[in-house]
């Protein structure tokens, strides 16, 4: 029998008992197929991090199922998920996580370490990975002693050392500038062009052209899901940064409701200003035009 990579049913999360429960996802259903790459927006508190913990076996739902690759795995024990985690999944946050003191080298053979490998495959690996992206010259570095955008990229070259199938970035340029942001997207968008299933979390429409569709979530549920095209902004996405500013119909308003706190928290014109590379050539113009 057919299945997608990742397939969701009906999946919640609760946090709380009695009168202070809290519903952080409400029955759920996303299938991802291999190879898709994709962007989950929406505000905060709306459930990504939940959606993204639960895809990536760092939590369980309350209720629901969960199948990776057709096995479900909602009812893993912590052993067996931490296996399968290790073994599948590779995970970059927004905090990088990196040791403070261990070199960047030693950060990205960590997690070969847990897999029994001899020092010199995890050292042979480790500096692959992190040549890989590019930073062949820094190895022996500790992460004070590097960037953002080069602590996210260790942080990347980690999540990749063991060929994961599946990478799970929650908000991976959330405390990044705009080139730095670029850059780390640029390495997820390769991996993504390798074959691998990138599921990305991110405030920032810009950043949905690196992505093959854009999940919208609202208090707990996905409210659009749309497929888009690689170097494209998602539609809605399109009309916060292009249509908002514009318009004041109530219609508009409402369609776009999904991702408009965050634009109060961070402003349209600051992600207008994110500078990345146009695969398509459309104008700033063209694209209002689109939207109609
Ligand atoms: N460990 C927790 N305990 C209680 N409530 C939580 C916990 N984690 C998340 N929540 C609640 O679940 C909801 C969704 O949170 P989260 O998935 O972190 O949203 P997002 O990542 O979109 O900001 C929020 O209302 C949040 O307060
Ligand atoms: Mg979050």
């Amino acid at each position: 029998m057919y299945m997608a990579l990742i397939e969701l049913k009906d999946v919640s999360k609760l946090y709380g008992f009695g009168d202070a429960t809290s519903v952080a996802l409400e029955e759920v259903n996303l299938a991802i197929e291999q190879g898709e790459c994709v962007a989950v927006m929406g505000p905060s508190g709306s459930g990504k991090s939940t959606l993204m913990n639960i895809i990536g076996l760092l939590d369980r739902p309350t209720h629901g199922d969960y199948y990776l690759s057709g096995k479900h795995v909602s009812r893993l024990g912590a052993n067996q998920r931490a296996r399968t985690r290790r073994d599948r999944i590779g995970f970059i946050f927004q905090s990088f996580n990196l040791l403070p003191r261990l070199t960047a080298l030693e950060n990205v053979a960590l997690p070969l370490l847990y897999k029994g490998r001899s020092p010199a495959k995890r050292t042979r690996k480790a500096w692959d990975m992190l040549e890989r992206v590019g930073l062949g010259d820094r190895v022996f570095y500790y992460p004070r002693q590097l960037s953002g955008g080069q602590t996210q990229s260790v942080a990347i070259a980690r999540a990749l050392v063991n060929d994961p199938q599946l990478i799970i970035a929650d908000e991976p340029t959330g405390s990044l500038d705009s080139n730095s942001s670029r850059l780390v997207m640029e390495l997820l968008s390769e991996i993504h062009k390798t074959g691998n299933t990138v599921v990305f979390v991110t405030h920032n429409p810009e950043l949905t052209r690196y992505a093959t569709r854009v999940v919208y979530m609202q208090d707990g549920a996905i409210k659009y899901d749309e497929q888009t095209k690689l170097g494209e902004v998602g539609r809605y996405a399109r009309q916060v940064m292009y249509a908002v500013p514009e318009t004041t119909e109530e219609d508009d308003l409402a369609g776009v409701s999904a991702i408009m706190p965050v634009l109060d928290k961070r402003g349209v014109a600051a992600d207008k200003k994110t500078k990345l590379p146009r695969r398509k050539s459309t104008s700033h113009k063209k694209r209002k035009v689109l939207k109609k």
